[in-house]
């Protein structure tokens, strides 16, 4: 037991190779665990150990007997407290395990007190956001946060398969790309009224950035086919389940694509990720079906099966006037589609995803391509059941003129972002793009309802916790 301390191989790995096959090797009889104790239960002669290690939701069963080297500390050996074990993998006589380790020595690592927060009842996701510290010890946050960097890893393998090309955009940008007036601004100076930006760290105004659209753009203009992911920063002060400050956007952008190849592009995406979620080889989704949502799997394979939908937001409006039903918000041709009439498209009517494309310019960003009306842009939302909008796009303005033109009315000024309008004097293509927000992403395939709830540790309005 005394040997130097070392990588023990996870739980997970051990599944893998050692638990699924019928025998276990001869080589990998004798291994080493360590982990977390869940529950401990002693008889006359030997004790009962719940060991994870958070690497999988399962865990393993440790037989010790009350002779072999670290038994004394048996009775620190507390729902918490650590703990490294060797042992022999037998045969379980138990039912539900195949496999169980017969301990032959075991070390304690850390004691976990009396006062340990996480005990063996069921704890509210508002508690355990307090101590988000313990949280990912949890059988339902290790489930959310493994799919997330499972999810995370398929992103890039979406892509990557796809020949897309990775770019790392600035977290700290001088750009407002969504002109919607939410960026925190990043500063050295002591005295945050000054007005004046000299003397600050870049010598000019600096902010976190909202999104990697216009950075994204410029390498799409030169890569051809480029995706980002990455925090996004927004200080707006909406307290809902569905926001936060801090979030991870994925955006692809795609020279000589127009709004039609984008939205296929958003659609085939989504589809991947959930077919990925529901394939994943192991029991982390099936946590979130028995403690969030009973119909989960059954809601994901129909999203998987079934055409999404698309109108326009002209449609949109007359489905959501016609409909009968009262909504907290109005609803009107130039005025913002709300969650309530989103999610009323979505889990009401269509009963599928379905992306929503040309709203009036005046409801949207400056970076949009005007369409033929003069009235529309080429914008797209697609939103999904449960949810309401998970991404956002558009065709965007290649035409120089144009653009400027769009500069003059969104009050842009055009000297800043003449890097921007450059790619449309030089070489011009029309091109496209779309953000997904990862966390919302998260929510639809797992079924957990607050955002805060697939964020490792969530900034909103009033809590920077850790
Ligand atoms: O619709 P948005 O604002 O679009 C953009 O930022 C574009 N520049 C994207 C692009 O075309 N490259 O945001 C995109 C997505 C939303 O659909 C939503 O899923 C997510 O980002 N999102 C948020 N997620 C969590 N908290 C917030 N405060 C979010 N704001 C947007
Ligand atoms: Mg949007």
């Amino acid at each position: 037991m005394d040997s130097p301390l070392r990588s023990v191989q996870t739980m997970r790995t051990l599944i893998k190779h050692v638990l699924t096959r019928s025998e276990p090797a001869d080589d990998i009889e004798e291994i080493e665990v360590a982990g977390w104790i869940r529950t401990r239960r002693d008889a006359k002669a030997f004790s009962f150990i719940e060991l994870n290690d958070g690497s999988t939701i399962l865990n393993l069963q440790i037989v010790a007997d009350s002779g072999i080297p670290g038994y004394e500390s048996m009775p620190q050996l507390t729902t918490g407290a650590s703990v490294r074990v060797f042992g022999k993998l037998i045969p379980s006589p138990a039912q539900g395990q195949d496999w169980e380790l017969q301990a032959t020595s075991l070390k304690l690592l850390g004691i976990a007190p009396d006062d340990y927060p996480l005990q063996k009842k069921g704890h509210s996701p508002e508690f355990l956001r307090s101590i988000a510290h313990l949280r990912p010890r949890t059988n339902l946050f290790g489930a959310a946060f493994r799919i997330r960097s499972r999810l995370a890893y398929a992103v890039h393998r979406f892509f990557q398969e796809r020949d897309f090309v990775y770019v790392h955009t600035p977290i700290i940008t001088a750009s407002d790309c969504e002109g919607a007036g939410e960026m925190f601004r990043v500063t050295t100076l002591d005295d945050r009224t000054v007005s004046k930006d000299a003397g600050d760290f870049f010598g000019k105004r600096a902010y976190l950035t909202v999104s990697g659209q216009l950075e994204g753009e410029t390498f799409a203009c030169a890569l051809s086919n480029i995706y980002t992911f990455g925090p996004t920063f927004r200080a707006e002060n909406s307290n809902t389940s569905r926001h936060a400050a801090e979030f991870w956007m994925i955006e692809p952008e795609v020279a000589f694509c127009d709004l039609e190849g984008d939205m296929d592009l958003a659609e085939e995406m989504i589809r991947f990720l959930v077919r990925e979620a529901l394939e994943g080889q192991d029991h982390d989704l099936s946590i979130c079906e028995k403690f969030v949502d009973k119909t989960l799997r059954q809601r994901l394979e129909h999203v998987a099966a079934h055409a999404f939908q698309r109108i326009t937001y002209t449609e949109a409006v007359k489905l959501l006037e016609g409909c009968g039903k009262t909504f907290q918000y109005p609803v009107a041709y130039g005025l913002n589609l709300q969650s309530e009439h989103e999610r009323w498209l979505t889990e009401e009517y269509f009963k599928q995803p379905v992306t929503v494309y040309n709203y009036p310019k005046e409801i949207k960003p400056f970076y949009m391509r005007l369409n033929e009306d003069g009235k529309t842009v080429t914008a797209m939302d697609l939103l999904v059941p449960g949810i309401g909008e998970i991404i956002g796009g558009s065709q965007r303005e290649e035409r120089y003129e144009v653009l400027l033109e769009n500069f003059s009315h969104h009050g842009i000024d055009a000297e800043a972002y003449s890097w921007y309008s450059d790619l449309r004097k030089y070489g011009t293509v029309p091109h496209a793009g779309f953000g997904l927000g990862f966390e919302r992403l998260l929510m639809f395939v797992t079924g957990i309802s607050n955002i805060r709830d697939v964020i490792p540790f969530p900034r909103t309005p009033g809590h920077c916790e850790f």
